[in-house]
């Protein structure tokens, strides 16, 4: 509001379409990706023993069990940074177009496959908030799955809401001593129950409810860096000639103009 009344032109980067042409602008994804890399490293770090198996001449060192939760841009570089760890891992997500994804990245998908999940993707590519009873197919299909590991990792999100919890302290509580839960969607409200941002709740029966806030600034360098490519590359929209020369008629600044001439222009941000 205080932009609009001083009649500022203003942007907001989340608000960028995933059209093509914007791809380089992309901060939701330059940064989610970050976020989903440094989950698992940050899993490693908490969790008290290794990912890879290791046969030694002292003896066998299992591989860890990894449960990607939602498999969007930071599930997928979870997987895959898991996978490059040695762990053994799995993937859940409500969008049938993950399935392959996950299995493309040598992980085991894990879902209710029924009518809903068929028809779960909006038009846009995101997930549509399920119905209590997908969630509660859902819920008794993944907490047999959440006993058996050692981190699951958290990352599902449903545009301009909360996020839907997925983990229950019910299903916390069985799992083992030792082990780890990671849930990037925390400042969204949490995935997993009992997650508290900025902080690590450890429970009663001793496992770690990691709930980092701003994990991409855990990886500051490599996030400022392809964040600023992602700035540069908005701006260079806005310039012509070395000029300054705003046309909100152009697909992505009409998107993610937030003010304009005095007002709140964008539907998505209350005045
Ligand atoms: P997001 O951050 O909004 O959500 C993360 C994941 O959580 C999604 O995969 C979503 O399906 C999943 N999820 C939501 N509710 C769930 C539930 N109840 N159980 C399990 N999983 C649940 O997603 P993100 O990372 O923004 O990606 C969304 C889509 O946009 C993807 O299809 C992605 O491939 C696409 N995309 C397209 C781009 C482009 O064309 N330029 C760029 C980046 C992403």
């Amino acid at each position: 509001t205080a932009l609009a009344q001083a009649n500022a032109t203003a942007f907001a980067m989340e608000f960028v379409p995933r059209i093509s042409r914007a791809q380089v602008m992309d901060a939701l994804s330059s940064q989610a990706n970050l976020a989903g890399y440094r989950a698992v490293i940050e899993a490693a770090y908490a969790y008290g023993k290794g990912f890879p198996m290791m046969m030694t001449a002292a003896g066998t060192v299992a591989p860890a069990k990894v449960f990607i939760m939602g498999v969007g841009v930071a599930g997928l570089q979870a997987i895959a940074t898991a996978r490059r760890l040695g762990a053994v891992v799995t993937a859940t997500d409500v969008r049938p177009a993950t399935k392959e994804q996950v299995e493309s990245l040598g992980a085991k998908f894990l879902a209710v496959e029924d009518e809903e999940f068929r028809n779960a993707q909006t038009a846009g590519g995101y997930a549509k908030p399920m119905s209590p009873e997908y969630q509660a197919k859902q819920a008794a299909l993944t907490g047999e799955h959440i006993k058996k590991q050692d981190i699951v990792i958290t990352t599902a999100l449903i545009p301009g809401r909360a996020a839907p919890v997925l983990v229950s302290a019910a299903q916390v509580a069985t799992m083992k001593p030792g082990s780890v839960l990671i849930d990037l969607a925390v400042e969204a409200g949490g995935n997993v129950e009992g997650a508290k941002v900025g902080e690590v709740v450890t429970t009663a029966n001793g496992v770690s409810i990691v709930g980092h806030a701003n994990l991409p600034g855990r990886i500051a360098s490599d996030a400022s860096a392809l964040y600023a490519k992602n700035l540069v590359a908005f701006v260079g929209l806005m310039i012509v000639d070395g000029a300054l020369a705003l046309d909100l008629e152009d697909e992505i600044l009409k998107a993610s103009a937030v003010t304009h001439g005095g007002a709140v222009v964008h539907e998505g941000v209350r005045g």
